[in-house]
């Protein structure tokens, strides 16, 4: 009943030309698979770029970060509005490496989150728990914590709008992953999270996606979990027959 969701984040890689001719190859490869909603997640220098490759395709425009403010003394941030307007349709927030790396607090993903949302963008919210929480015990913990930050900040009719991607970070670009009923468990915990915050329906609506290392070998490891319905898909998003054979994997 989900439409599953690959969605491709290209990091901090691939000037403009580059980027428009990957997602050339990557629309032409896809263009036959029905049943799977596609994104491709340039980085900002290059969303104007390949929003032109995009426009009239099935494959959705998205952006890796944005700010919560529509306009302000932000420098050297992007607002919802400014994505809007080169044809984003969705927007990653939370990516572990933002967390990780430049310190963005499930506050401030809160609030990029309901922002996103107010101005007509899908979220996909990033969770999931670093290897020493995973070791603690505490993942699930910590991905509640991340998650109810969240849901505590939008309105409990904006639930069923989100996407929510549980990427374990110790999983992101070193080959190793979760086993398939181990992520699904999870993936469970989150919709379990989500039914409490905006009702079963709306849970149910949710595409729960996985990250982390995510290769055409192992999509189906995940896929073939009740709970699991996508992938967001670093290392392999940037190689467009990989990412094709993961949107093909994708297909019902
Ligand atoms: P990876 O990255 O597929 O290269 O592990 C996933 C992500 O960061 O979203």
């Amino acid at each position: 009943m989900r439409t599953p969701l690959i969605a491709g984040n290209w990091k901090m890689h691939l000037v403009r030309g580059p980027a428009a001719s990957l997602a050339r190859e990557v629309v032409s490869l896809v263009r036959d698979v029905a049943g799977v909603d596609v994104a491709l997640c340039p980085p900002a220098t290059a969303l104007d770029a390949v929003g032109r490759v995009l426009a009239g395709t099935r494959v959705l425009l998205g952006a890796q970060t944005m700010h919560w403010e529509a306009k302000g003394a932000y420098t050297g941030e992007i607002s919802a509005p400014m994505l809007v307007d080169l044809g984003c349709r969705v927007v990653i927030l939370g990516h572990s490496e933002r967390r990780v790396l430049f310190g963005e607090t499930d506050e401030q993903v809160a609030r990029k989150t309901a922002a996103a949302l107010v101005h007509g963008l899908t979220p996909i919210v990033c969770v999931g728990e670093v290897l020493a929480e995973r070791d603690r015990g505490e993942a699930a913990a910590v991905i509640g914590r991340q998650l109810g930050v969240v849901l505590d900040a939008i309105p409990r009719d904006a639930v069923a709008r989100l996407v929510i991607a549980y990427e374990p970070v110790w999983a992101i670009g070193t080959g190793r992953t979760p086993t398939g009923p181990e992520a699904n468990q999870v993936a469970g915990l989150i919709r379990e999270r989500l039914a409490a915050a905006g009702g079963s329906d709306a849970a149910g609506a949710v595409r729960v996606l996985y990250g982390g290392s995510v290769k055409p070998d192992n999509i189906s490891e995940f896929l073939d979990r009740p709970e699991i319905d996508g992938a967001l898909v670093g290392g392999a998003s940037l190689d467009a027959a990989a990412f094709a054979a993961i949107v093909r994997a994708a297909a019902p």
